[in-house]
């Protein structure tokens, strides 16, 4: 895409009327958003042929002039499309860019396509419009590894793996339950995405400069054109509104921050220490000093983006507090947030949903990992309450020593004799190594939502259900 310098002498075609002379190039460089706004092209045509459509339904301009700007305006697009169009920064953005053209391709019909309606009402349609796509896009995303964790928990259903706190162990869990704990703060993510694309499809078309037109436009047809719900109710709100962009960026960050998580996870995991998963070639990449190291770029840069997305959310927020109603150009601010944020989500997204479908989990290493650091302590205290009707706090303390004396002896609690555990409690009995082995443990817990893998499976058919 090729760019003109602009003539700074001769005022601007669109708006310059009133002005003697064109702006300073330094005033047109603050000024001009065509850099990024380009990216709103596709959504400012297809708005502005409804728009066409409507004033001629509605008797404003003739259907010959309606047709011959609905044409161009394809002609444009397909100029955009295929690279041949210049850019002009002096026409500042994208809707006065395409205007411009539009009246070198069809000549004076292009100049009634701004009737009842303004720059202010038309940026608010393209970019809401463009929002909205990308909330889809988001949604299709989490989708897909949404369905590729499923994948993996149904692998692994029944593998047992150390369950965390303070990443202390903690208790036994299975693989499966790990991943569909993912599952949840994904669709959670979905929800929101799906939330936050309801409240935005009303089509702000209509609203003109701030106060709606005295012309007798239909904004109904123009809403159901372009796929919006119904109109926005309140033509000043609706060139001030910049709520959709919030809550899209609101929802992403909070799926930056899951995707986060559950990167840092895969590189503990993926360590030489913990060697719970190998990742694929795909998806590492290698030192250029140090020949043995596979490392896990792709899931630390996943970790990072967070750091954009919520930066993007933070900074749309500041520039929006404070605007009094209606339009400002700080307005203009809010696009290149929202586009970089929108572009490392769907990359995160897709990279996450590789690296996990690539992903081998290593049955063998989690298992072992499993039954460390006395994680079924908790289920021997349980063994006390149940089969000697011991206060939960007493059978903790009991248990407590019992850890201790396995940590003195060097063993694990399961490691302990019959007599050792005498030594502790006289109660206890032999029936209590039953309880003491990671798969009983993780068996047991079949409580609603539990790590059992009886829980797990019937979580795993629910969710195939919903995704299908
Ligand atoms: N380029 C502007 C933006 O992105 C479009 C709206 C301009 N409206 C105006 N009254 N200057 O916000």
């Amino acid at each position: 895409m090729s760019d003109d310098t602009s003539d700074a002498k001769s005022a601007n075609t669109m708006w310059g009327g009133r002005f003697a002379e064109g702006p300073d190039a330094i005033m047109e460089a603050i000024n001009a958003s065509i850099g990024f706004d380009r990216r709103l092209a596709q959504q400012d045509i297809e708005g502005s042929r409804a728009h066409a459509a409507m004033l001629a339904a509605t008797g404003i301009i003739t259907d010959k002039d309606a047709e011959a700007i609905r044409e161009g305006l394809l002609t444009v697009l397909s100029e955009i499309e295929s690279g041949k169009f210049a850019f002009s920064t002096a026409l500042e953005d994208i809707h006065m860019n395409v205007e411009a053209r539009l009246r070198e391709l069809i000549g004076a019909p292009a100049g009634r396509l701004h009737t009842a309606r303004s720059r202010n009402d038309q940026v608010a349609l393209d970019f809401r419009m463009w929002v909205r796509e990308q909330a889809d896009a988001a949604i299709a995303g989490l989708e897909a590894l949404m369905k590729t964790l499923l994948a993996q928990a149904e692998a692994g259903a029944d593998w047992v793996m150390p369950g965390f706190t303070h990443l202390q162990v903690a208790q036994p869990v299975t693989w499966g339950h790990h991943m569909l704990a993912y599952v949840e703060m994904f669709a959670r993510d979905r929800a929101r995405f799906g939330d936050a694309r309801k409240r935005m499809n009303e089509c702000p078309l209509g609203a003109a400069a701030l106060a709606g037109t005295s012309f007798p436009i239909d904004r109904q047809m123009t809403a159901e054109a372009l796929g919006f719900d119904r109109p926005t109710a309140n033509s000043l709100d609706t060139v001030a509104d910049r709520d959709f962009a919030l809550e899209f960026l609101a929802a992403a960050a909070i799926t930056a921050m899951h995707l986060s998580r559950l990167a840092e996870e895969l590189v503990i995991w993926s360590s030489a220490q913990f060697r719970f998963v190998t990742l694929s070639d795909r998806f590492s990449t290698g030192s250029s000093i140090m020949p043995q190291k596979k490392n896990p770029d792709a899931a630390e840069l996943i970790r990072a983006k967070i750091g954009r997305i919520l930066g993007a959310l933070v900074a749309l927020f500041t520039v929006m507090k404070g605007l009094p109603l209606a339009y400002s150009k700080d307005m203009q601010e809010d696009k290149e947030q929202v586009f970089d944020a929108a572009d490392s989500l769907m990359l995160a997204l897709a990279a996450m949903e590789g690296m996990v479908s690539d992903m081998n989990a290593n049955r063998e290493a989690l298992e072992a990992a499993a039954g460390a650091g006395f994680s079924t302590a908790t289920d021997l205290a349980d063994w006390l309450v149940r089969a000697l009707n011991m206060p939960f706090r007493e059978a903790h303390h009991v248990t407590g020593a019992l850890v201790a004396l396995a940590e003195k002896k060097g063993v694990d609690l399961p490691d302990l004799t019959l007599d050792d555990m005498k030594s502790v409690h006289e109660g206890i009995t032999e029936d209590v190594f039953g309880v003491l082995g990671v798969h009983n443990s993780v068996a047991s817990r079949t409580s609603y939502g539990g790590t059992a893998p009886t829980q797990v499976r019937a979580q795993i058919k629910r969710w195939k259900e919903a995704l299908k």
